[in-house]
């Protein structure tokens, strides 16, 4: 018996340092340590012996016993160790490896110059103001002296939202032109309601005013059915024609470079008078003449002239004393020009294949 179990204990011992894994060690604690193992069929079998080899074998047995659990949790914790050590191999991060760029949006060319135009004229003092895009017809064309039958309308065919009932007048409409803004910002400086005696004294006024228009438009390469303008407006006791023309100016120097040349053309606009258009020498050619300013050496990029007295006496000002300026760009137009692009309906395609390249 004292053999037998010897010979188990050498058997078990020599399986055991073959289980290479988590699973064979299971198998093998069946095997060996389980009920029906060689070992404990032992127990079972000690009534029979001699009673004075008894405790010799009893105890042997369980001197067995204990070596086989100890020796599997040596093995068990050997087998652990490995695996770990597996893991940590082959899991391993390489922290030195560089990261992937995350993919980065950008501005639209259009608001980049927009933003642009906008920062320049803030820095010489102009207040921004926004200014609805839904309007009345009163504001977008009345009160800026385009009364309802007058030619100038045909210039801006309108988005109109209300048919108003009686299906002649269509007083709500979708903004044509941030001009309509001037009349709002006119009238929050002054407090002028459209009704009763102007102000006496109302303060000046210098904003801006951007914003998205809309014109009920066919779509071509040249012309669009929603885009975007800068309005400008300065009111004042003493402000003249030059103002204009030095803000205007000043401003084509930020914008284009500090040796652009600017021209000033006469012009007409219902809301101003005298009106002018002024024009840029071309930045592609620089004047020399190219197929961007049709050989001319000039871009025109805005309208503007001195507010109309009507105008002034809508918004709250007196214009036997008071005068003002106004203009308004496109900041597709500026963006085409600079960027040299032909078609207008990109800004809207969102196409990445072209905004990515600003
Ligand atoms: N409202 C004009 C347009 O949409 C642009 C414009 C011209 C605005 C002259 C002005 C101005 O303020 O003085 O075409």
């Amino acid at each position: 018996m004292l053999e037998a179990l010897e010979r188990i204990q050498q058997e078990a011992l020599q399986a055991l340092a073959e289980a290479q894994d988590a699973e064979a060690l299971e198998a093998w604690k069946v095997a060996h340590l389980g009920r029906k193992s060689p070992l404990m069929q032992v127990f079972p079998q000690m009534g029979s012996l001699p009673p004075e080899q008894r405790p010799l074998v009893g105890r042997r047995a369980n001197e067995v016993r204990q070596a086989l659990e100890a020796a599997y949790a040596e093995r068990a914790e050997a087998l652990r160790q490995q695996a770990l050590q597996q893991a940590l191999e082959s899991e391993r991060l390489d922290i030195t490896l560089p990261g992937r760029r995350p993919p980065r949006g950008g501005l639209h060319p259009v608001t980049q110059t927009h933003r642009r135009i906008i920062q320049i004229f803030a820095e010489m003092g102009f207040q921004v103001v926004r200014s609805r895009e839904v309007e009345l017809d009163e504001y977008n064309f009345q009160l800026v002296n385009i009364p309802p039958h007058h030619p100038a309308r045909e210039m801006q065919d309108t988005f109109y939202i209300d048919h108003g009932g009686d299906g002649e007048h269509y007083p709500v409409l979708l903004r044509t032109h941030t001009t309509a803004g001037q009349i709002h910002a006119m009238r929050a400086a002054t407090g002028y309601t459209g009704e009763g005696p102007l102000p006496a004294d109302p303060p000046p006024l210098r904003v801006i005013l951007p914003g998205m228009v809309y014109r009920y438009e066919q779509i071509t390469a040249r012309s669009e059915i929603q885009f975007t303008q800068v309005e400008g407006l300065a009111v004042g006791r003493s402000i003249t024609f030059s103002d204009l023309k030095g803000t205007l100016t000043d401003f084509a120097r930020s914008m284009f470079g500090p040796t652009v040349q600017t021209r000033f053309r006469a012009s007409y606009f219902p809301f101003t008078e005298p009106s002018a258009e002024m024009d840029v020498e071309c930045f592609l050619c620089g004047g020399k003449g190219c197929n961007v300013c049709k050989y001319t050496g000039w871009l025109e990029i805005l309208g503007c002239g001195e507010v109309h007295p009507t105008v002034l006496r809508n918004g709250g000002y007196d214009p036997e004393k008071y005068t003002g300026f106004a203009f308004g760009m496109g900041p597709e137009r500026i963006t085409m020009l600079r960027h040299h692009i032909e078609d207008i309906r990109y800004f809207w395609s969102g196409d990445l294949r072209f905004l990515e390249q600003f």
